[in-house]
């Protein structure tokens, strides 16, 4: 098996090898175009076309508001710009959880209409007879368990989860039941660590997590928190490689300073 730089295009039976060799998956969110363009080329080998975008890029309080279309629009401007990563994409709230006929007609459509390789969806085994309608038209379907963001009214926070017994007995039920309904992958958010590894020790399947430690197969980051875009979320697990928040922030101010001063454009920048 290759290793991860020789791979021309990662799929879900690569993902499988990589977990088997114990070669950890990298996983970051993107919604457009440029965005996706860069991380593609950096080797990440899944991007995931999260529901994230309901707060990152419409400003959302949460996951709920966004619309399949609107995850549609923002899945094809990543698949446009992917030569090399799997691309992943969320089934929003509420295209999926009425019935498995309309969780398979949602995934349809971003597969047809985006070109995606792959949805995911929240849930266990409330969710056993979208994904088993969805793997039968041949979609692959990753799940998401721990903390699942289109819940937060009924759970009430964004704490960790599964810290009693009862809930981490259920959370681990609940993963190899998505692996017997065919899951090709599953993310584990927000869960204590212990806890992530030993789910990732007893599937078969990948397991990616976020702030779910370092016991599982892969990690997953919202691309904008770990560059700093963002700069008023600032949980435990989040580790910051850049504050684009900073530099993006002092290059616009040194841009409104030059046009204030006609000191933009010079005699070399115009025509
Ligand atoms: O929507 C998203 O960005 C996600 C990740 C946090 C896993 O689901």
């Amino acid at each position: 098996m290759p290793n991860n730089k020789e791979i021309k295009k990662v799929t879900t039976h690569v993902l499988l090898e990589m977990k088997k060799r114990g070669e950890k998956i990298a996983m970051l969110t993107a919604y457009d175009f440029t965005m996706a363009k860069i991380i593609d080329s950096s080797g990440v080998d899944v991007v995931l076309v999260g529901d994230s975008a309901s707060n990152v890029m419409a400003g959302h309080e949460t996951t709920l508001p966004i619309t399949l279309d609107q995850m549609i629009y923002h899945a094809g401007s990543v698949v446009r710009a992917t030569s090399r990563a799997l691309v992943v994409v969320d089934l929003p709230f509420g295209s999926y959880q009425a019935n498995s006929k309309e969780a398979l007609s949602s995934a349809i459509r971003i597969m047809k209409e985006s070109g995606a390789h792959a949805i995911k969806l929240e849930g266990g085994r409330e969710v056993k007879e979208s994904i088993e309608r969805i793997l039968t038209a041949g979609i692959p379907v990753m799940g998401h368990l721990g903390l699942t963001p289109q819940s937060i009214y009924k759970f009430g926070t964004y704490s960790v989860r599964a810290k009693e017994v009862d809930e981490a007995e259920r959370l681990i039920e609940d993963a190899k039941l998505l692996e017997q309904y065919g899951c090709f992958a599953l993310v584990l958010e927000k869960i204590p660590a212990n806890l992530a590894t030993k789910v990732a020790q007893c599937i078969s399947i990948p397991v990616i997590g976020i702030g779910a430690g370092s016991g599982v197969d892969g990690q997953v980051l919202v691309t904008h928190d770990m560059l700093g875009m963002t700069n008023e979320f600032n949980p435990r697990f989040l580790r910051r490689y850049l504050n684009l928040y900073e530099s993006m922030n002092s290059a616009f101010k040194q841009y409104i300073v030059d046009v204030k001063n006609k000191d933009f454009p010079n005699k070399k920048e115009q025509y």
